[in-house]
């Protein structure tokens, strides 16, 4: 069997995704209280090296996957186009080659989806989607595991996705498919999810609308989800920042959701754009759980990739 490779929530499929939520729940509790460095006591991953490559900004996916193989046992290392030959033009394909020649398994985030295609083609070593322009699945493990560690059962959740069609709201809608959840999306004229996203998850059996309804998006939600209007990589355009105001997660949009519906964002957010202060810093936000749970989660998708899990 070739590598395990993690671009999409769908390579591993439901059932191993509910497998890496479950673990997550199990290695959490396991290790309550203890150092953040100090490795679990089975320590899966000892002695395997994860390379993460950089083409894009990053706090939480580069703190939490770096601190997640430690703790598994195994050693972290950081690449970034800027210091790289990545940045002076050698290929995805020799950058892979070489990096599965030396290390265990890559992380990568970069701009074009195409380039993590590229690298797990030429790797031999599993390679994770660590975000790019179209998915970022390891954040949304994190989030089902948030929902469902706040009462938010997957099966039968109605879940309320507000503002931009970007990376992180697809693989929310694959997540959609895969979970046997039910999904509103709240988006201005003109933006569209990606089909490619929405038509496997439909086919799924997903419920899934789309809206340029704010309000009926968020009715009687239990969960809602929103991001940055701006993308990185994006301009920073009037216009678009415009379009996607009346999309704003507040207190009178929550107040559309159920009473005790929780609000959800990948962070890094922009308060008073995308979300109000107050629901932000409000006692519907687990937004800082969520970001814990990174590290959680990115220790399940190491451990698949290993074929642990
Ligand atoms: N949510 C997320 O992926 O954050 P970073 O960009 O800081 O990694
Ligand atoms: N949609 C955002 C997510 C950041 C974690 C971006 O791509 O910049």
């Amino acid at each position: 069997m070739g590598a395990r490779h993690f671009l999409d929530l769908g390579d591993a499929g439901g059932d191993a995704i509910a497998a890496m939520i479950g673990d997550a729940i199990d290695r959490k509790a396991a290790r309550k209280g203890w150092p953040k460095g100090r490795p679990d006591a089975d320590a899966p991953l000892a002695g395997r090296v994860l390379v993460m490559v950089f083409e894009k900004n990053s706090t939480r996916t580069r703190v939490s996957f770096d601190v997640a193989i430690r703790q598994l046992g195994g050693t972290p290392l950081v690449l970034d186009s800027a210091t790289s030959q990545l940045g002076r033009g050698e290929t995805v394909a020799d950058t892979a080659r070489v990096l599965g020649r030396m290390a265990d398994a890559i992380m990568v985030r970069t701009d074009d989806h195409a380039k993590a295609e590229e690298m797990a083609r030429h790797a031999g070593v599993p390679v994770i989607n660590g975000l790019t322009d179209r998915s970022h699945p390891c954040q949304i493990v994190a989030d089902l595991l948030t929902m469902i560690e706040h009462g938010k059962p997957l099966p039968g959740l109605q879940l309320a996705w507000l503002g931009d069609c970007n990376n992180v709201m697809n693989s929310l809608v694959e997540a959609a498919g895969l979970m046997k959840f039910a999904m509103r999306i709240g988006t201005p004229p003109g933006y569209v999810p990606d089909p490619l996203y929405l038509d496997a998850a439909r086919a799924a059996g997903s419920a899934i609308t789309v809206t340029h309804d704010a309000a009926q998006a968020a009715a009687g939600a239990d969960v809602v989800v929103t991001d940055t209007w701006i993308s990185m990589g994006q301009d920073h355009a009037a216009q678009k920042l415009a379009e996607l105001a009346p999309y704003q997660v507040n207190e009178a949009l929550m107040a559309r959701a159920k009473p005790d519906a929780k609000f959800l964002h990948c962070l890094p957010a922009h308060v008073g754009e995308e979300v109000s202060g107050g629901v932000f810093e409000g006692p519907q936000s687990v937004v800082f759980d969520e970001a814990e749970n990174r590290i959680h989660a990115q220790k399940s998708v190491l451990l698949w990739c290993f074929g642990l899990l």
